[in-house]
């Protein structure tokens, strides 16, 4: 198989650490990957006085494969953030994230594997909100459902589900209150379910399902939800299974994906040698897969998890005694071993 070219974006703060290191583990698992390295953000500013310069998306249209580091969004420079931006232009409408739990990593819970897919374009994020009144006494923010960006979203975690053999889909909403945007995301939700009887169907209140995640989480299989539930509930599923340090999570279109850490640039420990690069390792390893090296995606996996099984290697933010470079070097030792 020839290698992949896929564009690589070191990021800001802890991004070029956790970036070399997730690059040394990719080496080490046997992944065939060639790469277009590019810039965003505020190093990006900083080089080229450009936040997401035109040779990075030119890049990705080329590669159509991305893994992205953190980055800082600028303030008051043309767009609110490089992420919506790139999420924006590649129409990136799937953010995928998983949730399983590590053994090794410190959580309330043990038995978590889920997966939440957010609509990623629309809701209260499509940017149409604005003050009321010359004092501005009042503000509208508006959340825009469309047909098509339900069907999509929810047409993609049914697939997802079937591909990966899972049982369930819940779908959640707020449609009691906000009957016409969430009525309509329910509506469309339960037209598509009939086209995946294989795959059980149910649909939840978000206020129900943020309970029930807390107490019983096991119980969830895929979970889709619109943009601002699915932002919140990713987050909550995060904590879940130990924190942001191990949440990986990937920005899927129809012609282009962008893996990342959840995580951000982590300032306060930026330079220090003390992140924890996991979070853009279990992102490279969904990237793998995504570009069919199912092999070289195990391998790391499995070298990841046994790292975390470590208590010298595993790093601060989790409890352990190591740091970024003494966890990658387990990672790859166990990889090479
Ligand atoms: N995907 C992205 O590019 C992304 C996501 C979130 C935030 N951000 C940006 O990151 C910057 C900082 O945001 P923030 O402070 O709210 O969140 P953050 O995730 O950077 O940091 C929150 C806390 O978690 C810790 N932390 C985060 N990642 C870690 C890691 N890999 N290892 C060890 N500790 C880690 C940090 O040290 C900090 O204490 C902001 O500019 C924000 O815009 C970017």
């Amino acid at each position: 198989m020839p290698d992949q070219t896929i564009t690589l974006i070191r990021g800001d703060g802890i991004g070029p650490e956790i970036a070399e290191a997730t690059l040394r583990a990719l080496d080490a698992a046997g992944a065939k990957l060639r790469y277009e390295e590019a810039l965003a953000g505020m190093n990006a500013v900083e080089r080229v006085r450009d936040p997401l310069p035109e040779a990075t998306i030119q890049s990705i249209e080329r590669t159509r494969v991305a893994l992205k580091g953190p980055l800082t969004t600028p303030v008051g420079r043309g767009f609110r953030s490089v992420n919506v931006a790139l999420r924006q232009h590649f129409d990136l409408y799937a953010n995928v994230r998983p949730a399983k739990t590590i053994p090794g990593v410190a959580s309330h819970f043990d038995h978590v594997d889920l997966f939440v897919v957010r609509e990623n374009t629309e809701d209260i994020y499509s940017g149409v909100e604005h003050y009321v009144g010359a004092d501005r006494s009042a503000a509208e923010s508006i959340a825009i459902i469309t047909k098509t960006g339900s069907e999509r979203i929810v047409r993609y975690a049914f697939e997802m589900a079937r591909r990966l053999r899972r049982k369930r889909v819940t779908l959640v909403h707020k449609a009691n209150i906000l009957k016409c945007s969430n009525g309509l995301f329910l509506e469309v939700g339960r037209a598509v379910a009939r086209d995946f009887p294989d795959v059980a169907f149910e649909d939840m209140i978000v206020d129900a399902t943020a309970m029930k995640l807390v107490m019983t989480p096991e119980r969830f299989d895929v979970i889709v939800t619109m943009n601002l539930f699915g932002d919140i509930l990713s987050d909550l599923c995060a904590g879940l299974i130990g924190g942001l340090g191990v949440a990986p999570g990937a920005n899927l279109g129809r012609d282009v994906a962008i893996f990342e850490a959840v995580h951000g640039t982590a300032p306060d420990i930026a330079g220090k040698g003390l992140a924890n690069p996991c979070a853009l390792m279990l992102a490279a390893v969904m990237l793998l897969e995504h570009v069919g090296q199912a092999e070289a995606a195990g391998r790391l996996s499995r070298a990841v998890h046994g790292a975390l099984a470590t208590p010298s290697a595993r790093t601060r933010d989790l409890g352990g005694e190591g740091d970024t470079k003494r966890f990658t070097d387990e990672v790859v030792a166990r990889l090479r071993g």
